[in-house]
């Protein structure tokens, strides 16, 4: 089996790439230095060159603020590589994962989002986002869609380590307490994408480290994890100015993954302190 991964730059096209080859599966990674996804022709030439079986596509626009003041550089990215994506996995017969994100919903009420819920996003990442769900679904028959939240992974910037940087910094910092999701481990989340690879129970999943919590519970645990005595404060979304609206309901439904007898991720604390370890053995 040969898999093509897009974005190994980033969080978790990185932790893909070396999840596949621990467990020796032929793959390769790709960012947009290999290859723009945005353009067609190349896409179509990479992939075609590839021949993959597979393809993970974790490249996206993910800067959720800027988006909302260059909606179309986060469409051609979001919708636009992904249709590029979703064709080139069509011709090439290959398995294709997109990733999606809890942001297609609209955040309301306090019961976890099914993953066949109304779809209702609120800012323009979540509307691209949507719409490359769309894009997929369209084009391909063997897709896996796997919805994730609030990530973090060893390769690149996330939460976890801006709350480390202000807690060394500063005496106490606000933090939102009025979002409840699940924050996840790129390393837990790329056992699950292996797994689903492998069989042919294609659809929608949602994909998340166990529990929930607010951003302020999860700045508490870092804090505390980290030994740093930076007080963290609470402060209320509507309190808090950010570009984007963000849902405050960010909780995802894994029923789905228990239908299909696949192994739900572990609970997030315990994803934080293996995550602050493999920090640790990195300095
Ligand atoms: N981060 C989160 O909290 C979160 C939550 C829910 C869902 N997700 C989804 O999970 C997936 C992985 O997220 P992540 O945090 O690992 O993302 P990430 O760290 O931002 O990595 C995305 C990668 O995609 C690359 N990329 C952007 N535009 C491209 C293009 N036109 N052609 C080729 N590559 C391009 C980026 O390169 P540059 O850096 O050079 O732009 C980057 O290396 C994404 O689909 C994201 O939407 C993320």
């Amino acid at each position: 089996m040969r898999v093509l991964v897009t974005g190994v730059k980033g969080q978790l096209g990185f932790d893909v790439c070396r999840e596949l080859s621990k467990r020796g599966i032929e793959n390769q990674g790709i960012d947009i230095n290999d290859c723009d996804l945005c353009d067609e022709a190349a896409t179509e030439r990479v992939f075609g060159e590839y021949k993959p079986d597979v393809i993970v596509h974790c490249a996206a626009y993910t800067a959720v603020d800027k988006a909302e003041s260059e909606p179309e550089k986060c469409a051609a990215v979001n919708v636009g590589a992904t249709l590029n994506v979703a064709r080139a996995a069509k011709q090439n017969n290959a398995k294709m994962v997109y990733i999606s994100t809890d942001y297609v919903f609209s955040g309301e009420g306090e019961e976890p989002f099914e993953t066949d819920a109304e779809k209702a996003p609120m800012s323009v990442y979540g509307k691209t986002k949507s719409e490359g769900e769309d894009a997929v679904t369209e084009t391909c028959d063997k897709y896996f869609i796997i919805r994730t939240s609030w990530v973090f992974g060893i390769n690149g910037g996330n939460f976890v380590n801006t709350m480390l940087r202000l807690g060394s910094e500063k005496e106490s910092i606000s933090v939102v307490c009025d979002q409840i999701g699940s924050p996840t481990y790129t390393y837990d989340l790329s056992k699950l994408i292996c797994d689903m690879i492998v069989t042919e129970k294609y659809g929608i999943y949602h994909g998340t480290n166990e529990g929930f919590c607010s951003w302020f519970e999860f700045a508490s645990a870092i804090m505390e994890a980290a030994d740093l005595p930076c007080k963290v404060e609470k402060v209320l979304t509507s309190e808090y100015k950010s570009a984007a609206k963000r849902p405050l309901n960010s909780r995802l439904s894994k029923k789905k993954l228990d239908d299909a007898l696949f192994s739900r991720l572990p609970k997030w604390q315990d994803a934080l302190e293996r995550y602050l370890k493999e920090k640790q053995k990195m300095q």
